[in-house]
């Protein structure tokens, strides 16, 4: 089949591209390359040895993205462009609703015009707010904390809503929980914009010096050591969890949800021994306050996954890390290749 991936160039997006280009399917990438380096792509094509369309478009760009959809024949489209920090969403949510939802409706908007119906969207374990128990299972109560979990909700009501206007969808809704890891190659990887929000790369940015210390967003929480708990799941199980999304959404019509995790939560400190065992390096940490909108803890109960989509996450905890650290000490400034590096050197010269 012939795939768009919108966010192609992203953490998961670029890892969906090389199984995706690895089993068989063509694709082309639409990105706007504001939280991405097309850089990734560069190696995505390394790791492949295959070559696609790479479109650097933004989709509120209604005329580009139909330009897209008109020149090539696409069948299925997997939506991974989108804004996704938290704390930024907090502060700038108008920006965020903007990206994210009015960018889907435009997307929605052509697919229909091009009669492309098979959609794989990436929603995230946000859309859980609060959960009133874990481990987590698709029919809990939707709810969010945030303008990005909001995003992420509102445009699973919003593919409900459109499905039941049209009957010829058919939408598999991802909900992640935590991507970390990266391919066993160290050519892609995670490479967040500045100061990362996240866990993992913000371990990973210690270990090598990038950064000084972790700061554990505090260890009061009901759960065994007192640190969050969390569903880690690695980059490259998830991007296999779209591939077999796309094979199950051209079996029926309609709107499935589907949780992406492992099913067994980690605790802050469990992921720091975990990452210095991997990485032979310590990673010096001090216990801080709790981050606000934090919850104790979260993990996916990842059965109907496995029921009806037959896929279940493969690797643990230690390749998450061992790859995690494999990406970091290759590329210690991410995709910056040297040329970036060399274009800020002169900048600074002069
Ligand atoms: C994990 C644990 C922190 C950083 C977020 C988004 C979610 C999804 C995944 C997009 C928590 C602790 C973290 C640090 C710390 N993103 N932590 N020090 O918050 O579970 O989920 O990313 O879909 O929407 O909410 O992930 O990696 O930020 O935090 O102690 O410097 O690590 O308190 O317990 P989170 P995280």
């Amino acid at each position: 089949m012939t795939i768009l991936i919108t966010g192609g160039a992203g953490y998961i997006g670029s890892h969906t591209c090389v199984e995706l280009l690895n089993s068989g399917h063509d694709i082309l990438v639409l990105d706007n390359f504001s939280n991405s380096r097309p850089e990734s792509l560069d190696r995505v094509k390394e790791l492949t040895n295959k070559s696609f369309k790479i479109y650097k478009i933004d989709l509120l760009d209604k005329a580009a993205v139909e330009k897209v959809f008109s020149e090539n024949e696409i069948e299925a489209v997997i939506h991974f462009a989108g804004l996704k920090a938290v704390g930024e969403s907090v502060e700038i949510p108008v920006h965020y609703y903007h990206n994210n939802i009015t960018g889907t409706l435009i997307l929605i908007d052509v697919m229909q015009k091009y009669n492309v119906f098979n959609l794989v969207f990436s929603s995230s374990a946000t859309v859980y707010g609060i959960p009133q128990q874990v481990p987590i299972s698709e029919e809990f109560s939707l709810s969010a904390t945030n303008p990005y979990g909001r995003t992420k909700l509102m445009i699973e009501e919003i593919l409900n809503d459109v499905y039941v206007s049209n009957n010829n969808w058919s939408i598999a809704l991802l909900r992640y929980f935590n991507p970390i890891g990266a391919h066993e190659s160290g050519l892609i990887g995670e490479d967040p914009n500045g100061l990362p929000n996240n866990l993992m790369p913000f371990i990973s940015q210690v270990s090598i010096g990038k950064l000084s210390e972790l700061k554990v967003f505090g260890n009061d929480y009901t759960t065994p050591d007192g640190t969050g708990v969390r569903d880690y799941i690695h980059v490259v199980d998830l991007a296999k969890g779209h591939l077999k999304a796309l094979e199950k959404i051209v079996t029926f019509n309609g709107v499935e949800a589907y949780n992406l995790g492992t099913g067994k939560g980690y605790s802050v400190l469990e992921m720091i021994d975990a990452f210095e065992k991997a990485s032979g390096r310590k990673v010096p940490y001090v216990i801080g306050p709790r981050r606000p909108g934090d919850i104790a803890e979260c993990f996916a109960k990842p059965d109907k996954a496995e029921r009806e989509l037959g896929w279940k996450a493969e690797k643990g905890i230690k390749d998450m890390c061992i790859d995690s650290w494999k990406w970091q000490s290759q590329n210690p400034e991410g995709f910056q290749t040297n040329e970036h590096r060399n274009k800020y050197a002169s900048t600074l010269k002069s």
